[in-house]
């Protein structure tokens, strides 16, 4: 392997660029030229390549987005795009690719590589942690403490005024943004798309809540819930529940952006710096990721189509501290 490309593709997670900078770095330490690609599959099809060096990379460790930008790309979707990927990948002699991104991405990049016979390997990159392989995605750590953050400011109106806050948080299909902004936050009480919502339990443990002299309760709403997010569980509790005036915040893309915490800029310096050592170890078509502190890899495969669930100790264990 002489020449690699990177590039960052589907919905930006902080820690992206802290990721980018270890592969620029590894590979030039290895004396590998590296192409980043702008605006990842979409630019693969335009040919937006660009060279990059050591120095290329210097001073974004601390920046959240993706100075390569990031695209959704509807294109490569399709054979005819995916073709004139692999033109351009041919015309820069690229011999391997890190995508970083999330489910999407390695859905493309299985689908491109089978078809093309160009090996990547995938850096898991997304605040959602919805990734099957790895324990944490890039990204979801600095999620969690916005999230939390918020809800502290939250915390601070709700007590002012005695009410229930419907906090809804990000994650697509997925909970984990929401029971760990749950546990973080001191919750009342945390609904996600993995657990089965009762809202009759809901309603009567709000309503004991205030009887026994808690003066407010937030609810943190996994946006994938599947009565509609904070507002669907809003419409169905408000009446019963008026006393306590109800409101809904959706904390949004938010989350999405802000510089990378020290834990997230750790695992992306680790996952960077591992993808190339894998790429060089002659791997390919599978995903890096860390598994009880230890790096590992899991083909793109199992990354899309198992399942990743937040473990139930941690949801009882959600509910128990919220009594
Ligand atoms: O995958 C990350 C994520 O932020 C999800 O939590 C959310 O559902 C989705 O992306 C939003 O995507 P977009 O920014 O394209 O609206």
């Amino acid at each position: 392997i002489r020449r690699i490309a990177v590039f960052t593709s589907g919905g930006d997670a902080p820690g992206m660029n802290a990721a980018l900078r270890a592969v620029v770095r590894t590979a030039a330490w290895n004396k590998l030229h590296v192409y980043g690609i702008e605006r990842g599959f979409e630019g693969m099809i335009d040919g937006h390549f660009k060279r990059m060096e050591r120095r290329d990379v210097a001073n974004i460790i601390q920046r959240g987005g993706t100075v390569l930008r990031t695209a959704r790309s509807k294109r490569f979707m399709t054979p005819e795009g995916r073709a004139q990927a692999a033109e351009h990948l041919r015309s820069y002699d690229i011999d391997a690719c890190i995508a970083i991104g999330g489910n999407g991405t390695f859905t493309g990049a299985k689908v491109f590589s089978e078809e093309h016979n160009i090996p990547f390997i995938g850096i898991p990159g997304t605040i959602d942690n919805d990734l099957f392989g790895t324990d944490y995605t890039i990204g979801f750590d600095t999620a969690v403490n916005t999230a939390i953050d918020a809800v502290d400011k939250i915390r601070d109106t709700a007590d002012s005024h005695n009410r229930l806050f419907l906090v809804e948080v990000m994650g697509r299909n997925s909970g984990f943004i929401a029971l760990h902004t749950a546990i973080g936050s001191g919750a009342s009480s945390v609904l996600i798309p993995e657990a089965e919502t009762n809202l009759e339990d809901l309603k009567n443990v709000l309503k004991k809540n205030k009887a026994r002299g808690k003066l407010f309760s937030v609810v943190i709403v996994a946006e994938g819930h599947p009565m509609g997010g904070a507002a669907g569980i809003a419409e169905r509790i408000q009446d019963e529940l008026a006393s306590m005036e109800p409101k809904v915040t959706v904390i949004g893309h938010l989350q999405r952006g802000g510089a990378p915490t020290a834990l997230d800029r750790l695992l992306a310096s680790r996952l960077g710096h591992a993808a190339v050592n894998k790429l060089m170890d002659g791997e390919e078509n599978v995903a890096v990721g860390i598994v009880n502190s230890l790096i590992t890899t899991y083909s793109f495969d199992d990354a899309i189509h198992r399942e990743k669930k937040p473990e139930s100790a941690l949801i009882t264990m959600a509910s128990i501290l919220a009594i």
